[in-house]
């Protein structure tokens, strides 16, 4: 998903055709980051009638100098429990509110029709969140920008180069077998590893599931995770995402400059995480274009950097982050379906008897099948629409 709020003035336009106060809602919640002179460009813009429209208007909690509401959010757990946070604070303020976290200031909204209303206004090329300490990684070791971070034309380049090969939908039934040859391990390991119905991890097992099936679709090669022995390497490209996941945050929040040039722990092993995980990623790409020279029909890697101008800097980012994009999303969004699932019963019956409709017992599921599942797409979207409750939306950039 993606969103777009290019200039402040839009922002102040939006809110003035929306009327925003203490409601209820629905407690999903997603955030635009602003740059504290946007706020002053908003109260001066012609469009906003009235300081009532402005950015400062927007209610929120407090906004004290350097910290804004780091102390107030520390008391509600933390950046971690930030999520519940955010539900208290739509319940204080309203379905729009603008928070402050030290140097990351953003609006956040929450509200399905609001939402919608703000997708209506995405121009042409996203706009995106800037994630800092992922643009200083890239810059320090010399590495391009992939899709999760590129914008403007550069971004559109890549993305139609990406989008002929893993986006049309006519593509994508391409990898009906590759999907369920994993799968079908996944279903044994789970049958082996469950005690008395209770399996230890699963969701580090559904994370094993989607890295195996992503690698599969880019480098036809399977890993060996879903086996009793599994691979290192893997395995520590798998830590390291989760790593450079959960360093990040803090760095969204405090000058990452400052972290680069004090040198921190946070740092240092963000740095580390990402290291091993392009070198992992290069490895893997490499040995895909050194053993299939030849070109197998199914050469993802190899098509994209023949057909494409795309240069192998670019090639290595982008793949890179096709591959940490899809391993935890897969993993999280169907642990929570699973979870989901498993508390509505009569959810689960409806869903298992759709399956057994449209599945005949001697074929395998595969992308055609699920045309004929309106049932288990609305499963799918009502768990990540009730659980994967936070979205960041691309913005003005933040002000460090
Ligand atoms: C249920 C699973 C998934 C969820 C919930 C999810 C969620 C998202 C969201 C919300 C965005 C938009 C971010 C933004 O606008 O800044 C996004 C973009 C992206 N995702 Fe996923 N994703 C999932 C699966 C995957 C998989 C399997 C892959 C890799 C094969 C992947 C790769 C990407 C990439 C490369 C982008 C950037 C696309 C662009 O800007 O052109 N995602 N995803």
């Amino acid at each position: 998903m993606r969103a777009q709020i290019q200039k402040v003035p839009q922002i102040v336009e939006f809110l003035k055709k929306k009327s925003v106060g203490l409601q209820h809602f629905k407690p999903t919640s997603s955030v635009c980051v602003l740059e504290e002179k946007d706020a002053v460009e908003a109260v001066r813009c012609p469009h906003a009638a009235s300081r009532a429209h402005s950015l400062d208007a927007i209610p929120g909690p407090t906004k004290w100098p350097l910290v804004g509401s780091m102390f107030e959010l520390h008391r509600k757990g933390g950046l971690n429990r930030q999520h519940e946070a955010l539900v208290d604070y739509h319940k204080q303020y309203g379905k729009i509110f603008r928070m402050k976290l030290a140097f990351f200031d953003s609006v956040n909204i929450g509200s399905p029709c609001l939402l919608e209303s703000l997708y209506r206004k995405e121009g042409k090329y996203p706009q995106r969140l800037e994630i800092k300490p992922w643009t200083a990684y890239r810059d320090l070791r010399d590495e391009a920008y992939g899709l999760l971070l590129l914008e403007g034309k550069d971004w559109q380049r890549v993305r139609s180069v990406f989008q002929q090969k893993l986006m049309k939908p006519t593509e994508v039934v391409k990898l009906d077998h590759k999907i369920n040859e994993v799968l079908m391990d996944f279903m044994g390991r789970i049958g082996k590893i469950n005690v008395n119905g209770r399996i230890k991890d699963l969701y580090f097992e559904l994370n094993k599931w989607s890295f195996e099936t992503i690698c599969l679709i880019l480098y036809d090669n399977r890993f060996g995770l879903l086996k009793k022995e599994v691979n290192e390497e893997a395995m520590n490209f798998i830590t390291a995402v989760k790593t450079m996941m959960s360093t990040f945050g803090m760095m969204m929040v405090t000058p990452v400059k400052l972290h680069k040039s004090l040198n921190t722990k946070r740092w240092q092993v963000h740095t580390e995480a990402w290291d091993c995980i392009f070198s992992t990623a290069k490895v893997y790409i490499d040995r895909r274009l050194k053993n299939n020279s030849a070109r197998a029909p199914d050469d993802l890697i190899g098509d994209i950097l023949h057909q494409s101008n795309l240069s192998k800097k670019e090639l290595y980012a982008a793949i890179t982050e096709l591959q940490i994009g899809g391993v935890e999303t897969t993993a999280n969004a169907m642990l929570w379906a699973i979870f989901n699932l498993s508390r509505n019963p009569g959810a689960q019956r409806k869903l298992f008897e759709e399956i057994r409709e449209v599945v005949a017992p001697d074929q395998d599921p595969c992308g055609e099948h699920i045309k004929n599942m309106p049932y288990l797409k609305a499963c799918l979207k009502e768990s990540m629409r009730y659980s994967n409750k936070r979205v960041m939306l691309g913005g003005c950039k933040t002000a460090t």
